[in-house]
């Protein structure tokens, strides 16, 4: 009797694990210089890891993009011996985002550590283990039919997401046919609940901005020139000032102009979600009050709504001690998030002059576009997304729900426009698992759920032929 795949994850649930941690270890944090060979050095291993398995055409991959300096490899692997059977298209990010604050983990992040049913690292959750059950559902698919597997694969897996690289953005565009698939299947999102099985269909976009205000050519003495010399950070905290209201409304000319709004089954399944208020300011947020526009409830504000937020403001003295400084210069770190019905250029450029209407007397502002991405709403009525919904609910004797997102994975819009293809967005992560933040976590459980999650996913796809298979 043959093994079933189901039956190969289950007996390797303790190797899988070990396998993700030495993934883990390795600190792919793509937005700094010195991790650089970090992050190639996650992306050989993951190509060694596919090889292995039996995947064809391994490949790292550096995009051109034009700027000179390269970007993070795209790894890309395919199988395609399934004539007639759907192709899927497997997507991941194993770049991670920094670790800090340090101090605040309980075990180091790049030391993954398993503690009450959870393992603990940078990464753990968004995206390696994630994208980590892909392999290991591949894996075992291979394992249990001879090498085979029961639909064709594509996989393409970047180093660049945290960091809203252009790889892939122009490795999607230039299309060709190494990326012609009938889905991807994204594992980068969280479930609504534990134990609630859990969909992604939209995601926000977004633009991230720098704002710099100078002043006076240098750092001036703030006795001798104070009352004379202009304050770049006086003036930057005046723009922030008149970009939001303290009702959470974004004060950029014509910024609303053209949203569409959810339709009203999605609300009305959106108000069906257990969701509990009080728990998640307790809990989940953990400050005085929750804010953001009236009239809208927390998933609509988050989900449907832009939001403008600001992520620090480098310059000046920030040192322990006193240093009376009148600072030269001034930055602010600013993004949009945007919803269906906004366009990222357009937007930059409504915010690029609103921010330079507000400046006032004696300084100038650079307003700085560091990258984009548009948002993204996948229509649920294919048959990809029912396969999925019945490999949900076989796997978690659950109704699945579909939710959206309030982050971004660019590349979503990506494949949609550039690739007309829907993506899958079957995510195993839990609301308080730490995502960019210290004590970053996936449960454990769920991650073995994930694989047979996937694993079923492919088998109840390859019980189908395919639409637009290739
Ligand atoms: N996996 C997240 C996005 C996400 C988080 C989706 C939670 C759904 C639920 C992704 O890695 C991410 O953090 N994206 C960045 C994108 C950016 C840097 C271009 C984000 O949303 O800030
Ligand atoms: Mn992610
Ligand atoms: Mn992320």
């Amino acid at each position: 009797m043959t093994l079933s795949a189901l039956q190969f994850a289950r007996d390797h649930q303790a190797a899988f694990l070990e396998e993700l941690k030495h993934l883990l270890r390795i600190p792919s944090v793509s937005t700094r210089p010195e991790h650089r060979a970090d992050v190639q050095e996650a992306a050989a291993w993951l190509a060694r890891e596919l090889r292995a398995m039996g995947m064809e055409h391994v490949e790292l991959l550096e995009v051109n993009t034009g700027k000179g300096e390269s970007g993070h490899p795209l790894v890309l692997a395919d199988w395609l011996h399934a004539p007639g059977k759907p192709t899927v298209l497997c997507y991941g990010h194993y770049d991670v985002q920094p670790p800090d604050p340090l101090d605040e983990w309980v075990t180091p992040p790049f030391e993954p550590t398993e503690r009450e049913g959870n393992l603990y690292a940078r990464g753990a959750v968004d995206d390696k283990g994630q994208m980590y059950m892909h392999l290991k559902a591949l894996a075992s698919l291979f394992a249990a039919h001879g090498g085979r597997l029961p639909v064709n694969v594509r996989v393409i897996l970047e180093g660049e997401e945290e960091v809203g690289g252009e790889s892939i953005g122009i490795f999607v565009q230039e299309g060709g046919d190494r990326l012609r698939a009938d889905f991807a299947l994204i594992s980068d999102t969280e479930m609504f609940a534990p134990e609630l099985p859990t969909l992604c269909v939209g995601l926000r976009g977004m633009i991230y901005t720098e704002v710099e205000v100078r002043g006076a050519r240098t750092d001036l003495h703030s006795g001798m020139y104070g009352g004379a010399a202009p304050n770049p950070f006086l003036a930057l905290a005046r723009i922030l000032a008149g970009l939001k209201d303290a009702q959470g409304r974004i004060l950029i000319p014509g910024i609303y102009d053209g949203i569409e709004a959810p339709t009203a089954d999605e609300l009305a399944a959106w108000r069906r979600l257990p969701f509990d208020e009080a728990r998640y300011l307790e809990e989940e947020i953990g400050a005085p009050a929750l804010v953001g526009e009236p009239g809208y409830s927390v998933m609509e504000r988050t989900w449907a709504r832009p939001t403008l937020e600001v992520h620090g403001m480098p310059g000046g003295f920030v040192g322990a001690g006193a240093k009376t400084v009148i600072p030269a210069r001034a930055t602010a770190k600013i993004s949009l998030r945007l919803v269906p019905g906004m366009r990222a250029d357009e937007v930059f450029g409504k915010f690029k002059q609103h921010v330079e209407s507000l400046l006032e007397q004696g300084v100038t502002a650079e307003v700085r576009l560091i990258h984009s991405g548009e948002p993204a709403v996948i229509g649920t009525d294919n048959p990809y997304i029912r396969s999925a919904v019945e490999a949900l609910r076989q796997v978690w004797g659950t109704e699945p729900v579909f939710v959206r997102s309030g982050g971004s994975i660019p590349v979503v819009g990506e494949f949609a426009r550039a690739l007309r293809i829907p993506s899958v967005m079957m995510g195993f992560g839990l609301p308080d698992d730490n995502l960019h933040a210290p004590n970053e976590k996936f449960a454990i459980a769920n991650f073995h759920r994930g694989i047979e999650t996937l694993i079923t996913f492919f088998e109840l796809l390859g019980a189908r032929t395919g639409e637009a298979a290739g």
